[in-house]
């Protein structure tokens, strides 16, 4: 947790020395034990897969926090996220596991569960037992996504995924989807929206672009407006930022050229997270805006890989030394308390 002190306004340097996630006074005479002060499983919607990763009959093995989960597609299409082990005789459902219908098979004794979770069958049983239920996770579907919900008490999802009208439309190149192992927390990457000083030191902006940020409830909006060099010019470009909490960001970029990412981290354990950016450029057909489309997106992976050492090898201290200039970070920071 952050302590709750951080100026929400920035309001010039803290007087007192910075205390890291130990306690211990001073940045410069101490080093945290853990890189976060705060939980890497976080509550919220994470992308379990693209949609197109996952075929109609087909059980795949996930590693994400920490832990390993089993997602599988039943012939009708319903994307499903269970745990791994059967609850018979403990049986790995990732491991030889196989759908048949709308059921996932046990490979031990082929006991077979439907959507819910429930057992439906037992080939040499007369009475199924009340207690054959399979843990199941919530799973939503959209925009050629499968999120899955987390929340630490188990409580019920507090927002919703929303569908995107880009997704789908002719005007849009197909998304471009990339993924990367990062060693870092998601917060390190989703932050990136608000720290507006690092757009011109990382990424070489014209100018620090100025940002504004506001919450609604778990939707946090982030508005920044910079001058950029593209390829086939330079110009005033308008990002906008959409978090719908830790595991789902939607970038807008209109001006010279309108690009949107689907940018989705899940945490993989403690220190890494599997992050993917989705690019989709408004082309409307015209070949010569889809060649311009396409080193615009170039551009864009190569500004991950600026950011990335710096994720890789920070570390995210509990009441940092922000000023003025930083725009709102502090205020992000205190949107995605509730998250943790
Ligand atoms: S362990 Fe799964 S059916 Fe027996
Ligand atoms: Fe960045």
């Amino acid at each position: 947790m952050f302590s709750d002190d951080m100026s929400e306004t920035n309001r010039g340097h803290s007087a007192e020395p910075s205390r890291s996630a130990t306690g211990r006074a001073g940045p410069a005479s101490a080093l945290p034990e853990s890189r976060y002060p705060f939980t890497p499983y976080p509550n919220g919607w994470f992308r379990a897969a693209y949609s197109s990763e996952l075929a109609a009959g087909e059980v795949r093995i996930l590693n994400f926090f920490g832990r390993e989960w089993v997602l599988y597609r039943t012939e009708s299409g319903q994307a499903c996220l269970i745990d791994p082990h059967c609850v018979h005789l403990g049986a790995h459902l990732g491991h030889g596991g196989e759908v048949v219908g709308e059921n996932i098979r046990c490979p031990f004794h082929h006991w077979e569960f439907g959507v819910g979770g429930s057992c439906t069958k037992i080939p040499y049983a007369g009475r199924i037992p009340s207690r054959a239920q399979l843990a199941h996770h919530e799973v939503v579907e959209r925009n050629g996504l499968i999120f899955f919900h987390h929340d630490r008490e188990g409580g019920p999802p507090r927002f919703e995924i929303p569908e995107l009208s880009e997704i789908g439309d002719s005007a849009w190149t197909e998304p471009e989807i990339m993924h990367w192992k990062v060693r870092a927390s998601w917060l390190d990457m989703n932050e990136n929206c608000v720290d507006q000083a690092h757009f011109k030191f990382v990424h070489g902006t014209l100018t620090i672009p100025p940002t504004t940020a506001r919450a609604e409830g778990s939707l946090h909006i982030a508005e920044s407006v910079f001058t950029m060099r593209i390829p086939g010019g330079e110009g005033e470009t308008k990002l906008v930022t959409l978090d719908y909490g830790p595991g789902f960001q939607v970038v807008r970029m209109t001006g010279l050229i309108d690009t949107l990412m689907l940018n989705t981290s899940t945490a993989i354990d403690q220190e890494n997270t599997d992050v993917s950016f989705a690019y989709s450029v408004k082309f409307d057909g015209d070949p010569k805006k889809k060649k311009l489309a396409e080193s615009v997106v170039r551009d864009l992976k190569q500004q991950f890989e600026h950011d990335r050492p710096i994720w890789e090898n920070k570390i995210c201290w509990p009441r940092p030394v922000l000023c003025e200039g930083d725009g709102p970070i502090a205020h992000y920071r205190k949107w995605y308390q509730q998250f943790i």
